[in-house]
């Protein structure tokens, strides 16, 4: 029996937020915590707009959403999430306006990303949070998402209920709750000052930092660069087998970590799944649509992460699974 642990880790990590997190926020700005939060305007849709969300969506939505049966975004069963939390879906999130999200506002939609609130207040198990998102960004996703498109067609199939088990029920009704809204960029720093660029992919527009840091559970979701063992890999995950994967150490370490990568080598591997330890499994996405600009980026930033020394199956480590 497989003891997936991203799932519970994740609520832990909602879990801790919700104390913690909730408690500053309530006492800094006085918004009780069942309400809602306001996220700023979103920005109108471009043709520009609708393709850096198509990009964004690409890399960062379809892999959950995407049903096989139907070619769109009208959601799927998440075994790869493990089943500590019970059965997970992800949702339709078509252009459907009863059963995709074609009457949700824009701003519903960005806070939902950036909290994971829904506009009913319950908060969305599995679906991760885009805390640092800019308002570029968000305002892409959510262009893509309102545009004309194979991915977005309305599809009226509604969201499968989600199957929840005892202990996240027990949760919900007490310490689970969304985040709250950080203090985040409005635009990506410029690629002429790659490490800030590189920073803002790492912990806002990819999130790498989410799956490669020591474990989900312990992720510091307002705090990215306070994770424990932030960037140092070693979190279990499950990939579309659901075979246990564990991400690896994105630290300089030279024994342990990508400290005698080059960046060429860093550039395939992460477009294209091509590491000099062999062939990537999910669920690391294949972020082949990266410019030349985000990889350098991705690359000088990493390169002013403290090292940590933490060596994965990769490295030879034998892991107590
Ligand atoms: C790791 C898997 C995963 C990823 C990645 C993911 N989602 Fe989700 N998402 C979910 C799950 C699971 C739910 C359903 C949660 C629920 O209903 O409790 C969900 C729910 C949602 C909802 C709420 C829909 C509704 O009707 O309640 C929206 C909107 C959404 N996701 C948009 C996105 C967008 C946009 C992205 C990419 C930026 C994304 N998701 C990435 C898993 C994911
Ligand atoms: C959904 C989780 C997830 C996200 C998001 C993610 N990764 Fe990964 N990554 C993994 C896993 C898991 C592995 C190990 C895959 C395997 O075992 O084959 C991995 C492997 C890697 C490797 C290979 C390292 C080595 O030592 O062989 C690199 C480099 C990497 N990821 C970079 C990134 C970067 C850069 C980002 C953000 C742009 C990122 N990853 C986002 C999960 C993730």
């Amino acid at each position: 029996m497989k003891k997936p642990l991203p799932i519970l880790g994740l609520l832990i990590g909602m879990l801790l937020l919700a104390l913690a997190g909730f408690a500053a926020f309530e006492s800094e700005r006085s918004i009780p915590p069942q309400q809602t939060p306001v996220v700023a305007p979103v920005r109108p849709s471009t043709p520009k707009r609708v393709l850096q969300g198509e990009k964004m969506v690409a890399l960062m939505c379809v892999h959950c959403h995407r049903d096989p049966s139907t070619k769109t975004l009208s959601g799927r069963p998440m075994p790869d999430l493990g089943t500590d939390l019970g059965n997970l879906y992800s949702a339709n999130i078509t252009k459907d306006p009863k059963f995709g999200i074609g009457e949700w506002t824009d701003q519903q939609v960005v806070t939902l990303l950036r909290t994971g609130a829904g506009p009913d207040g319950r908060p969305r198990l599995g679906m991760p949070r885009f805390a640092y998102l800019t308002d570029e960004d968000a305002s892409s996703i959510v262009a893509f998402l309102r545009a004309e498109n194979p991915l977005t067609r309305a599809t009226s199939l509604p969201s499968h209920p989600q199957e929840f088990s005892p202990l996240a029920k027990s949760l919900m009704s007490t310490a689970l709750k969304p985040i709250p809204l950080v203090k985040h960029l409005a635009d990506a720093p410029p690629a002429s000052q790659p490490v800030a660029l590189g920073r803002y992919l790492v912990i806002g527009r990819y999130q790498c930092y989410f799956c490669h840091s020591q474990s989900i559970s312990t992720n510091n979701e307002a705090n990215p660069e306070l994770s424990k063992g932030y960037l140092g890999g070693g979190d279990k995950m499950l990939d579309d087998d659901l075979q246990v994967r564990i991400s690896r150490n994105l630290t300089m370490d030279p024994e342990t970590g990508l400290g005698k990568w080059n960046e060429a080598q860093f550039s395939k591997a992460v477009k294209f799944g091509m590491a000099p330890t062999g062939i990537l499994h999910g669920p690391m996405p294949k972020f082949s649509t990266l410019t030349d600009d985000e990889v350098r980026a991705l690359w000088a930033y990493l390169k002013t992460v403290p090292k940590i020394k933490n060596a994965t199956p990769e490295d030879g480590a034998v892991t107590t699974k």
